[in-house]
C-alpha cells in the first residue's frame, strides 16, 4: 500500500436501501475499499437503509468489516424501504413525523461528524439523496437495482444476475413446456419497466415478450400462438415483465388501473394465462420467479460493475465532489448530477435496438 492520497472527506457514511441485489456487497467493498486504503478515510456503516440513520442504527467500519464481502448476496448492512420524507400511513399525516425524521437524519449525520452520506439504491434512494442534498447534506449516490430503470445511467449493478437467473428460469421451463405441450407464463420483475424481461426473454427465446412499455392485446398474442401451434411447434413461452399492461389497462387512469389490477389476481402472470387459455383454448400455466431474481451470489459482470462505481464513489468522496450518483456512460465510469426528479424511470424507449431485435427472430411483443 503507497502512501495515503489526500482527501477532502475525512468520515462518511455508508448506507443501502430499497429492495436488495446482487452487488450491493461487492459496491461497498469497493467504496469502502478504495476510501480507506487509498484515502485514509474513516468510515461509519448504517444499518437498514435510512431508518438506520434515523434511528442511529451504526457501527465504525473497519477493514475486517469489508473484506470477504465480493461474492456475497443481498447486504451485510441490511436494507428497508424507509422513506424519510414520505408520511407514513400510521403516522402523524399532517408532516410533523416526516420532519422529525428528516430533522433526525440531519441530527445524526452532525452528531457522527459526516462528511458526506453514501446511498446505494434506486430510484426511490437516490431520490432521498436528493432532497438530503437540498437539506444541506453532502451526499453521493451508487445505482444499484435489477430493474435498470436508474435515469443517468446506462446500466445498474443488480440486473445483469436477475438477468442470468431469469434466463436460466426460460430454459428450464421449455423441457416441461415442450414434455406437456403447454404454453407456459413466466414473469419477471423489473418495476415499471421491461428491461429486465425484454433482455431475459431474448437471451431465453421467449416466443411472447411483454412488457410496460408495449401495451399487449391478447387477441395478437393468441394468433402468434396459434400460428405456432399450426406450424407444429407444440408448446410456447410467454415471458411477462410484472409491469406488462393490456391496452384497454394503459388507457385507464392511474387509480382506476391500480384498483382493477388489485382485483385482477395476485400478479399479472396468472391473468395474462387465463386469457391465453381463454383465448386459444391452449392449456397454459403460470411461474412467478419473484425473489430468486434478488438472491444468490452476483454474476462476474456485476462484480466487476460494482467495484467500479464504488471506487469511482472514493474518488469523488476525496475530491469533496457531492451531490452526484457515479454512473455507466457509454463505456466509461462517470458520474451525473444526484438529481432524479420524483416518479421518473427509465423505461425502454420504443426505438430501443432490443425490440426490433426481438421482432427480427420471430418474437411476439403483444401487438400487431
Ligand atoms: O426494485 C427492485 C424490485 O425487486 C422490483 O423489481 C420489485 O417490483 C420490487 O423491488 C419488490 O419490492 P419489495 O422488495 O418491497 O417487495
Amino acid at each position: 500500500m503507497g502512501a495515503l492520497r489526500s482527501s477532502v472527506t475525512k468520515t462518511f457514511g455508508i448506507l443501502t436501501a430499497g429492495g436488495d441485489c446482487p452487488g450491493l456487497n461487492a459496491a461497498i467493498r469497493g467504496v469502502c475499499r478504495a476510501a480507506h486504503d487509498r484515502y485514509g478515510m474513516q468510515i461509519v456503516g448504517i444499518a437498514e437503509g435510512f431508518r438506520g440513520l434515523i434511528e442511529e442504527n451504526v457501527r465504525i467500519f473497519k477493514p475486517v468489516d469489508f473484506s470477504g464481502i465480493l461474492t456475497r448476496g443481498g447486504t451485510i448492512l441490511g436494507a428497508s424501504r424507509e422513506k424519510p420524507f414520505k408520511a407514513s400511513l400510521s403516522g402523524d399525516l399532517d408532516g410533523d413525523i416526516v420532519g422529525d425524521k428528516v430533522q433526525s437524519i440531519k441530527d445524526n449525520y452532525k452528531k457522527l461528524g459526516l462528511d458526506c452520506l453514501v446511498v446505494l439504491g434506486g430510484n426511490g434512494t437516490n431520490t432521498t439523496g436528493y432532497r438530503l442534498a437540498g437539506e444541506g447534506l453532502n451526499v453521493i449516490g451508487l445505482p444499484k437495482t435489477i430493474d435498470n430503470d436508474i435515469v443517468g445511467t446506462d446500466r445498474t449493478f443488480g440486473f445483469h444476475s436477475a438477468l442470468s437467473i431469469g434466463t436460466e428460469a426460460i430454459d428450464r421451463l421449455h423441457s416441461t413446456a415442450q414434455s406437456h405441450s403447454r404454453v407456459i407464463v413466466i414473469e419477471l420483475m423489473g418495476h415499471k419497466a421491461g428491461w429486465l424481461a425484454l433482455y431475459a426473454g431474448v437471451a431465453g427465446g421467449g416466443d411472447v415478450i411483454l412488457i410496460p412499455e408495449i401495451p399487449y392485446d391478447i387477441k395478437a398474442i393468441g394468433h402468434h400462438l396459434e400460428d405456432r401451434a399450426k406450424s407444429g411447434k407444440t408448446f410456447s413461452i410467454v415471458v411477462v415483465a410484472e409491469g406488462a399492461l393490456s391496452q384497454a389497462e394503459a388507457k385507464m387512469e392511474k387509480h382506476e388501473r391500480k384498483k382493477y389490477r388489485a382485483e385482477n389476481g395476485p400478479s399479472v402472470a396468472y391473468r395474462i394465462a387465463s386469457e391465453i387459455q381463454e383465448e386459444t383454448g391452449m392449456e397454459t400455466r403460470a411461474t412467478v420467479l419473484g425473489y430468486m431474481q434478488r438472491g444468490g451470489i452476483p454474476s462476474a459482470s456485476d462484480r466487476v460493475l460494482a467495484t467500479s462505481l464504488g471506487t469511482a464513489a472514493a474518488d469523488l468522496l476525496a475530491k469533496g465532489k457531492y451531490g452526484r450518483m457515479v454512473a455507466l456512460v457509454g463505456n466509461d465510469i462517470d458520474s451525473v448530477e444526484l438529481s432524479v426528479p420524483e416518479g421518473k424511470v427509465k423505461t425502454v424507449p420504443k426505438d430501443h435496438y432490443m425490440i426490433d431485435t426481438a421482432i427480427a427472430v420471430g418474437t411476439c411483443l403483444g401487438s400487431d
